[in-house]
């Protein structure tokens, strides 16, 4: 496996106790992780694509949390920086985000997800139901992975985050704003990105309305 610079000064970061090898053994596993979720999202896409002719997902996104962001992540809540401090405290580490078509499909995607056997429930915070005051939409789980190692299995935590095409296009250009400007954003622009956030929202209704009264129809005509 290859090493890169990032990881190494990572590795200094962890001081005496912990070796380089150790770190890119867990960054492997939380890896794995992810392979496991996407594949488990992509069977389910499959399957409802064979049985209903629907994609739930239009598409999924996945990052691994890079090493100078864990260490910056640490220290800001003043925890120690230590493979097992990460283990205990960061549940972020391994990330996928799932962008589904229609509205109904996020909810569909999770109850399939949360009801296999092997996949722990942590967390689940619902920005969908009730959105942050900025506007921003998503259904965020944390949810815990058993990964089978040569001589043990981990439980691996992985933060899912799911949401529309629509909420996803609201999300990356508020993101992307938010780091342009070094400033405080005015209130006036906050407001016109809220009701940016509010538009959207009506436009997946719609669009779900829209989807059902199609396939109605086409069910009739059949
Ligand atoms: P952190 O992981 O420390 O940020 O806090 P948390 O675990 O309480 O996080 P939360 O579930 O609120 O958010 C986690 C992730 O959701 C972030 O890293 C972003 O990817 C996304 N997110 C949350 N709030 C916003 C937001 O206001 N705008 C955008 N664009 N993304 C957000
Ligand atoms: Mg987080």
């Amino acid at each position: 496996m290859q090493i890169n610079s990032t990881e190494i000064l990572f590795s200094e970061e962890l001081e005496i106790n912990e070796n380089l090898k150790d770190f890119v053994l867990q960054q492997q596993v939380y890896r794995a992780a992810i392979k496991e979720i996407k594949t488990k999202l992509e069977i389910l896409d499959e399957e409802f694509e064979a049985r209903y002719d629907h994609n739930p997902i239009h598409h999924m996104e996945y990052r691994l949390k890079a090493p100078k962001s864990i260490v910056e992540k640490l220290k800001r809540r003043g925890l120690e920086v230590s493979l097992d401090s990460i283990r205990k405290n960061l549940t972020d580490i391994a990330g996928v985000r799932v962008i589904c078509n229609y509205l109904n499909d996020i909810n569909r995607i999770t109850n399939l997800l949360l009801r296999q056997d092997d996949i722990t429930l942590v967390r689940k915070t619902d920005y969908i139901t009730n959105p942050k005051e900025n506007g921003y939409r998503s259904l965020h789980l944390i949810v815990l992975v058993p990964i089978f190692l040569a001589e043990r299995t981990e439980s691996i935590p992985v933060e899912i985050q799911i949401r529309t095409i629509a909420m996803d296009f609201w999300a990356s250009l508020e993101h992307q704003l938010k780091y342009k400007t070094q400033n405080e954003i005015s209130e006036d622009l906050r407001d016109r990105l809220k009701s940016c956030a509010e538009s959207i929202t009506h436009l997946d209704v719609e669009m779900q309305t829209i989807y059902k009264e199609i396939k109605s129809e086409t069910f009739l005509d059949a």
